[in-house]
Formats: structure tokens, C-alpha cells, sequence
């Protein structure tokens, strides 16, 4: 497995998004021993990146995560997240917080059994809470050797340039795929002048471009895609004609439509290194052989001309949250 350095953190350029073992879609939480096997058979096959949250359950995947890597911690890189939960009794969607911030990091800790976060994002900007005094906590919590490395998602520009004004910005993970182009016109550009390195999450468009959702009726009640607007009727129909491009370029090359989206990504810079996401340990082993699939330049212009997805990439109340 090839490395990458985001920023001054080396990273294999394929990583484990742990999210939907323990929620947000169909099935999570339903089988931990198999989610446990996942993330073993991941790190030895070389994947060094392991991606978590203390909203993910909340709670359950971040010890997940801490079970799994027992005996394994040193072997790879650990990120988790903050920001979405909190612990100050304050209300609304996000608190970043230095209180908030010092109590998650604590809590964060315990739960994945480790004495230092690798690399801890802040889960979305909080308007209550100026970037420079959440930054100027995490910097702190550096000195401490708490956390290794800093991270935001889903952050514009100014927040970035303003975060790493206060203490460097190791990463920045926001939604970036075939289906999502959003960060390409700001986001990057600003990653690439100031040398921060770029997490796409939901790389395989939630699953959508693996070619393996053909309807909602897929998805159980706790499934997120079941009310996001991707995933509705309508956009739903346009998304799968684009999901069918991707499909035809895999048979092309004799390989699956899940390492053609993975490989799209990789193209795209050495300076990204994307999570996709499984329980599941025979996806994890065909996600991570992305690493090995090569596009030819017609294959990727024919793949970075495809239109974007219909709908928005999360509901409007979570779009709120998100800066562009
Ligand atoms: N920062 C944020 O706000 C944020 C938001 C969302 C996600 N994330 C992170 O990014 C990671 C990845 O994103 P994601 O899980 O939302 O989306 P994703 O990686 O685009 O897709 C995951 C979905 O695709 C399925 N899948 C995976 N590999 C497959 C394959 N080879 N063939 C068919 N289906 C396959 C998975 O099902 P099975 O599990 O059943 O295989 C799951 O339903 C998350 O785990 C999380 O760590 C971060």
C-alpha cells in the first residue's frame, strides 16, 4: 500500500472509515465480531489510516474502534472527532467549545483505550465558538501530547485560514467523490497553498457508486440516506444513470465499480488519502486494491466530466452546518 503525507502525517493513501459499523446505515451495529475482523484484515493489508467519531452511536464506534486496535494501537494512525456532542449543557448542533473541546478529547480517549488521538478533527464549524479559541484549546491539547495532529471538516476557507493562523492544520476532511466535487473549487486550492492535506469521507458517494444500491427500499428507518436528498425519488434515478457510467468504465478495465471510484480519487493528488467506508471484511479487501488500479487519462477525463449528483449531500438543517 502506498503512503502519503498530509501535511507531516504519514498515512496509507487508502483508509478505514469505522462510521457505518456502529451507524447511520442499514445493519450497523448488527454484527461488532465481523466490523472487529474488518478493521484487523484492513491493517493487515496495509491500511495505517483508521477513522472514527465520538457522535458515530454515539459512543459505540469509538469503542469499537478502541476493541479492535487492542495490541494493534501503534500500527496505525487514529482519528476521531469532536464538536457534534455537548458535554456543557449548551444547545443546538455544535460546541466547539475550549470546555466542551478539553471534556470530548477526555472521553474520546477512554473509549478507544489509548493515551493520544493521531489526528482530532473539529465535526463542523461552530458558530458560537470562534475558530481561534477551539484552535488555540486543541493546540493545548498538543503540548500536552494528548493529540498528535490537528484536523477540521467540512470547513471553508476562511475558517481554515484563520485555524491555521493559531496552531498548523494537519487535515481537512470534507465529502469529496465522483458524486460530490464541491471542495475542488475553494476548498482545495486553499489546502494546496498552505500544505494541508485532504480526507475525502464518503468516497464511494455513501455506497451509491459501488453499484450495489439499486432502490431506497434498501434502506431500514435508521438508514441517514433514507431522507437524504441524494438518495430521494427523483435525484435518486439521476444519481444511478451516474452510477452506471462508473459501473461501465469497471467492466472496461476488468475491476470493480467501488476501486474505479477509489482510483478517481487517488488521481486526483498525493495529497489525498479517502476513507471509504465497510463492515464488511471481503469490501474492505476489494476497497484497499484500489491502491493497485490505474485509469488511463480517457478513462479519468470521462469520469471528471460526469455531471454532479442530484440533491444536496445532507438534509437542510445539516447543510446549516456545513461551509462550502
Ligand atoms: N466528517 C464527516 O462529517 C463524515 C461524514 C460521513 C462519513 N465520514 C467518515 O467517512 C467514512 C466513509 O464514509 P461513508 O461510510 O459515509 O461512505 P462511503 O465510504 O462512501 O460508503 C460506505 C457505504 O458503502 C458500502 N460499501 C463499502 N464498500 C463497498 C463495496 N466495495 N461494494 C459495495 N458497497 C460498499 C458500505 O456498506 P457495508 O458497510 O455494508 O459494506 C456503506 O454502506 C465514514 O466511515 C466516516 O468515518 C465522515
Amino acid at each position: 500500500m502506498k503512503h502519503i503525507e498530509l501535511r507531516d502525517l504519514d498515512v496509507s493513501r487508502i483508509g478505514l472509515g469505522a462510521m457505518g459499523m456502529s451507524h447511520g446505515y442499514t445493519g450497523a451495529g448488527v454484527d461488532d465480531a465481523e466490523s472487529v475482523r474488518t478493521i484487523h484484515r484492513a491493517v493487515e493489508l496495509g491500511v495505517t489510516f483508521i477513522d472514527t467519531a465520538e457522535v458515530y452511536g454515539p459512543y459505540v464506534n469509538e469503542e469499537l474502534v478502541g476493541r479492535a486496535l487492542k495490541g494493534r494501537r501503534d500500527q496505525v494512525v487514529l482519528a476521531t472527532k469532536f464538536g457534534l456532542i455537548s458535554h456543557t449543557g449548551r444547545s443546538g448542533p455544535t460546541d466547539s467549545s475550549p470546555e466542551n473541546v478539553r471534556a470530548a478529547a477526555e472521553g474520546s480517549l477512554k473509549r478507544l483505550g489509548t493515551d493520544h488521538i493521531d489526528l482530532y478533527y473539529q465535526h463542523r464549524v461552530d458558530a458560537g465558538t470562534p475558530i481561534e479559541d477551539t484552535v488555540g484549546c486543541l493546540a493545548e491539547l498538543v503540548a500536552e501530547g494528548k493529540i498528535r495532529h490537528i484536523g477540521l471538516s467540512e470547513a471553508g476557507p476562511d475558517t481554515i485560514r484563520r485555524a491555521h493562523a493559531v496552531h498548523p492544520v494537519t487535515a481537512v476532511q470534507s465529502e469529496y467523490s465522483l458524486f460530490t466535487r464541491d471542495p475542488e473549487a475553494r476548498v482545495l486550492p486553499v489546502l494546496r497553498e498552505l500544505n494541508i492535506g485532504f480526507v475525502p469521507f464518503s468516497p464511494l458517494g455513501r455506497g451509491f457508486l459501488t453499484g450495489a444500491i439499486r432502490s431506497t427500499d434498501q434502506f431500514d428507518s435508521t438508514d441517514f440516506r433514507a431522507d437524504n436528498p441524494r438518495f430521494t425519488e427523483g435525484n435518486f434515478q439521476h444519481n444511478l444513470r451516474l452510477a452506471d457510467q462508473v459501473a461501465d468504465v469497471a467492466v472496461q478495465i476488468g475491476v470493480t465499480p467501488a476501486q474505479v471510484a477509489l482510483a478517481w480519487l487517488l488521481a486526483q493528488g498525493d495529497d489525498i488519502a479517502p476513507i471509504p467506508g465497510t463492515r464488511r471484511v471481503a469490501r474492505v479487501e476489494e476497497n484497499t486494491a484500489a491502491d493497485a488500479v490505474r485509469l488511463t487519462d480517457e478513462q479519468l477525463a470521462r469520469l471528471s466530466s460526469l455531471p454532479p449528483a442530484a440533491g444536496d449531500t445532507h438534509t437542510e438543517a445539516q447543510m446549516r452546518v456545513m461551509e462550502r
